[in-house]
Parts: C-alpha cells; sequence; structure tokens
C-alpha cells in the first residue's frame, strides 16, 4: 500500500513540475504580451494609451473591426452566451469589442422587433406608427456626467419654447432594462403611472420605455403641428416640438456598484453605444464634463452630506487614490471603470471622462456629439446654451431670452458643494487625474480639457 502511494506520489511530482513549469511559460509570454507596456512614466495613463482605443473616425473603426472579424474564436458576432461575452471581454480588456448589428438584434429583439429603420421625416424625435398610434423615442440624450450640470442644462432646455417636460431620468437603457432589482425614489409616481398602461407592467421592457414618453409628452409632440411649405411650395405640416432622456447612467452605466455585481454575467458594459447606434443612429448626445476633482468633491459632499468635512474627504480621497490605483496597475482602465470595487469611495473612476467618452466618439463620432465644461457654462451662460440650441437645431432665441433662462435657479445644486477642500487633498486629486486629462484634451484637441494643471 505504501509502496503504491509513493509510486504515485512520484508520478505527481513530475506533472506537478511540468504543470508549473507550463504555467511559468505561459504566464510570463501573457505578461510579456499585455502588461510590457505599463514600464514607462505614468503608468495607470499608459495602460489605457496602449489599448487599442485609439479610433478617431469610423472608417478607422471599421479597419479594426474587419481585422476583428478575421479573428475566429474570439469574433464576439458568434459568442451567443452573455457569460462568456463578459469573460472574453474582460480578459482581452483593452481590445475593442465588435457588436454586429446581427449579434444586437439577437440581445436586444424586442427593441428591434418594433422600430422602424426610418422614421417619419415630419417629426423631430424618432417618431413611427403602429396600428395608428404614434410612438416616438428621444430626440436628444444627456448622457451623463453625473454631477456635472446634467439636470440643470435639462431643466434649463425645458424653458425653450419647442422643448417638452418629461421626467429626466428614466434610466432604461443602461439600469432597467437589464432588470436592475434596487428602488429608484426619482419619478417614483411616473414609473407607477406608467405601469399601470396596458403591456407596460414590466419596467425593465422596451414597452415600458416608449410608454414612458407616450404617457407623459407624444401628444404634445403630435399636437405641435405647424404648417410650413416644402422646397416645391406644397403645404405640409411639421411637428417642431421635441423631448429628450437626461439619464446620467447611460454614458458610465455606474450606479453606486460596481457593474457585475449588479448584473452578473450581464451584458458587456461597452455594448450599449453600439445598440443605441443601431437604433437611433441620428441621435442628439450631449456630454457635461468639469474638473474631475472638483466633480469628487461634489460627489463626495453629496453621498455624505452627514459629518462631512474637509478632513474626512481627505481621507476619502486618499482611500479612492489607493484602490483606484491598484486597480489600473492590476486590471486597466476599462475593467476598473466598470467592474471595479471601489466605486462607493466615492466613484473616482467617473472622473477618467476620456474612457467612457471615447466608446461614444467611436460609434457616433465626435463631430455629431457636443461635449460641454461647466466652468464654461458658469463663465459664459448665454453662448453656452446657445451651443445647445444651435447643435439640437432648435430656433435661435433672443440674449435676453437666453439670460433670463440662463439666471434661473440653479437645478440640483449642490450647496455643501461649495466647502473648502485642503490643499493636499486637491494635490492628491490633480496627481490622479492629470494624465487622464492629458488624453482627453489629445482626444477632443483642446487643451482646456486640462483644467489648468
Ligand atoms: C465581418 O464578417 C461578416 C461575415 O463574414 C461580414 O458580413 C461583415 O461585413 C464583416 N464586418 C466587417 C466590419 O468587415
Ligand atoms: C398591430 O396590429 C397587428 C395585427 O393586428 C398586431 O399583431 C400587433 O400586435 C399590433 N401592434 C401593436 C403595437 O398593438
Ligand atoms: C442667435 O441670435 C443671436 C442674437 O440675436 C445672434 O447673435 C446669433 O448669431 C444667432 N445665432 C444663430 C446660430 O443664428
Ligand atoms: C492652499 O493653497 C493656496 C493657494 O496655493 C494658498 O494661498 C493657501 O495658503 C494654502 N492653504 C494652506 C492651508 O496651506
Amino acid at each position: 500500500m505504501s509502496f503504491r502511494i509513493t509510486g504515485n506520489m512520484k508520478l505527481l511530482k513530475i506533472y506537478l513540475g511540468w504543470i508549473i513549469v507550463f504555467c511559468l511559460v505561459f504566464g510570463v509570454a501573457i505578461w510579456l504580451t499585455n502588461e510590457g507596456r505599463y514600464f514607462n512614466e505614468k503608468r495607470h495613463a499608459v495602460a489605457y494609451a496602449s489599448s487599442n482605443f485609439h479610433l478617431k473616425d469610423q472608417a478607422n473603426f471599421k479597419r479594426v473591426a474587419s481585422e476583428e472579424n478575421n479573428t475566429e474564436d474570439t469574433s464576439l458576432s458568434r459568442i451567443s452566451n452573455h457569460d462568456t461575452i463578459t469573460r472574453v471581454i474582460t480578459k482581452q480588456s483593452q481590445r475593442l469589442p465588435l457588436f454586429t448589428k446581427e449579434y444586437l438584434e439577437t440581445v436586444a429583439p424586442e427593441i428591434f422587433n418594433r422600430v422602424p429603420e426610418h422614421f417619419l421625416p415630419e417629426y423631430r424625435n424618432p417618431c413611427w406608427l403602429e396600428n395608428g398610434t404614434l410612438w416616438c423615442l428621444p430626440y436628444f440624450y444627456i448622457i451623463g456626467f453625473h454631477k456635472c450640470g446634467t439636470t440643470d442644462l435639462f431643466d434649463k432646455l425645458l424653458f425653450h419654447p419647442s422643448v417638452l417636460k418629461v421626467g429626466k431620468e428614466p434610466h432604461w437603457w443602461a439600469i432597467r432594462r437589464l432588470g436592475l432589482k434596487k428602488h429608484f425614489s426619482l419619478h417614483a409616481d411616473i414609473i407607477k403611472e406608467v405601469q399601470a398602461l396596458p403591456g407596460a407592467q414590466d419596467v425593465s421592457s422596451f414597452a415600458w420605455y416608449l410608454n414612458w414618453f407616450k404617457y407623459q409628452t407624444v401628444a404634445h409632440v403630435q399636437g405641435s403641428s405647424l404648417s410650413i411649405k416644402d422646397s416645391n411650395g406644397t403645404p405640409k405640416t411639421f411637428h417642431s416640438k421635441v423631448f429628450g432622456d437626461g439619464s446620467v447612467s447611460t454614458l458610465t452605466r455606474v450606479i453606486f456598484e460596481p457593474w457585475d455585481k449588479v448584473f452578473p454575467g450581464g451584458e458587456d458594459p461597452d455594448l450599449l453605444p453600439y445598440l443605441m447606434h443601431a437604433i437611433q443612429p441620428q441621435a442628439k448626445i450631449i456630454i457635461t464634463l468639469r474638473d474631475p476633482v472638483s466633480r469628487f468633491k461634489s460627489m463626495y459632499y453629496r453621498k455624505f452630506a452627514h459629518g462631512s468635512s474637509p478632513t474626512s474627504l481627505h481621507q476619502y480621497a486618499v482611500l479612492a487614490v489607493r484602490c483606484a490605483t491598484k486597480c489600473l496597475k492590476e486590471s486597466g482602465v476599462r475593467h476598473c471603470a466598470y467592474f471595479s470595487h471601489c466605486q462607493n469611495l466615492p466613484q473616482i473612476y467617473l472622473g477618467i471622462y476620456v474612457a467612457f467618452i471615447k466608446h461614444w466618439a467611436t460609434v457616433y463620432g465626435l463631430e455629431n456629439m457636443l461635449i460641454l465644461r461647466m466652468e464654461d457654462k458658469l463663465k459664459h451662460p448665454v453662448s453656452e446654451f446657445r451651443k445647445v440650441l444651435n447643435y439640437l437645431e432648435l430656433e435661435n432665441l433672443s440674449d435676453a431670452e437666453c439670460e433670463r433662462i440662463m439666471n434661473t435657479k440653479v437645478f440640483n445644486q449642490n450647496k455643501a458643494g461649495h466647502q473648502e477642500m485642503l490643499n493636499e487633498t486637491k494635490a492628491l486629486l490633480r496627481e490622479f487625474y492629470k494624465p487622464f486629462n492629458k488624453q482627453l484634451a489629445t482626444f477632443l484637441n483642446d487643451e482646456m480639457y486640462l483644467f489648468g494643471y
């Protein structure tokens, strides 16, 4: 008996030896291919820069997409299981995922089954008729960032005569669609009223999302009819009024928890811009930013309203920077931004704007989006407001009217957020964000995104 065990032990040792050697060789090979570029000056920045996300235009995107297409075993269009996709993408964390229309149709069949390829030309919103009933999707999306003035912008736009009032944040595309069970207190009444409509009981269904707008505003879009003449002088009706969706989750998909904890095995967070583009290629996409250091501070005072102080802010900043730096070193920006468990400290990744913007720019094209800074709105409210009207192709307003709108109370402003921040906190956070701001400035080709440091 003991003799046989010894013999088996010997064999086992040989096997183990080979397995260890194999793992070492394999590990070193992987490390060399993926991580070698870390050893430049700014670690996390370089990790991001070395990614495949340097895609400034559609042509470039198509080229990379077709290259990826040729890699048989990792072609995502061929993998049907969400779980596998999440794993594959997480592993190749710096690669551009490829989401074909065919694949997207399998992810969200209920959307593709209802939304036509062409919308009614007499509406600004994407609208269509189904059995004589008008349905519309949002004309514009203010997709983020959280604590960067999205609510203020959304509410100020409601003063424009062509913009219709609707609850700002249905949080459908990035959150409810995926079946998040958590309770949101925002718009609780409207949510219930919409659920009472036929077929709209399930808040994760596309029917609920369509009814969200149907219930609040579609009739007003339909009722806003102007008689105009087309280029041939033929009279026709034009519906000038529009509505939008201002859910901040759309851009970052982060609420207060790591993505994989909320949606275990769920769809990849990068998929959303591809999905929305496949449905609404002409959507107007607005993003607001501010110095990520002041965003962090504002988020902190918002989240920890009780017992907050510059000293405790500093403690949180130290923890957040430590946690984020560790994650960035180990896993890269994309993984940390969506999957990391440092989100509660308080969402330090959301200030890495470039990580989120790049996906939308890849799909929609930067030239088709509008990016604003909160700092500019404070300095030049009227011209910044005009930028938005111009981008949304809404009727111009007089200076006096723009001033009146911009002088109304600031919405969702965080008074405590004006508290001082220690110099050392500021220095710490600036150092953390600086390399990412630099990439953002390069990407957007404008030094103002360095935020002065
Ligand atoms: C990827 O491959 C499919 C099927 O061969 C093809 O139809 C599609 O055009 C390719 N996509 C790109 C971006 O080359
Ligand atoms: C429209 O009518 C068709 C045929 O009667 C029916 O199958 C379909 O469900 C209807 N669509 C809606 C949205 O009610
Ligand atoms: C809008 O109106 C203002 C003031 O009347 C004018 O200065 C500006 O050029 C107009 N903008 C556009 C895009 O027409
Ligand atoms: C913080 O920095 C400002 C400007 O650099 C300086 O005026 C101020 O004295 C500093 N405060 C402290 C407590 O060091």
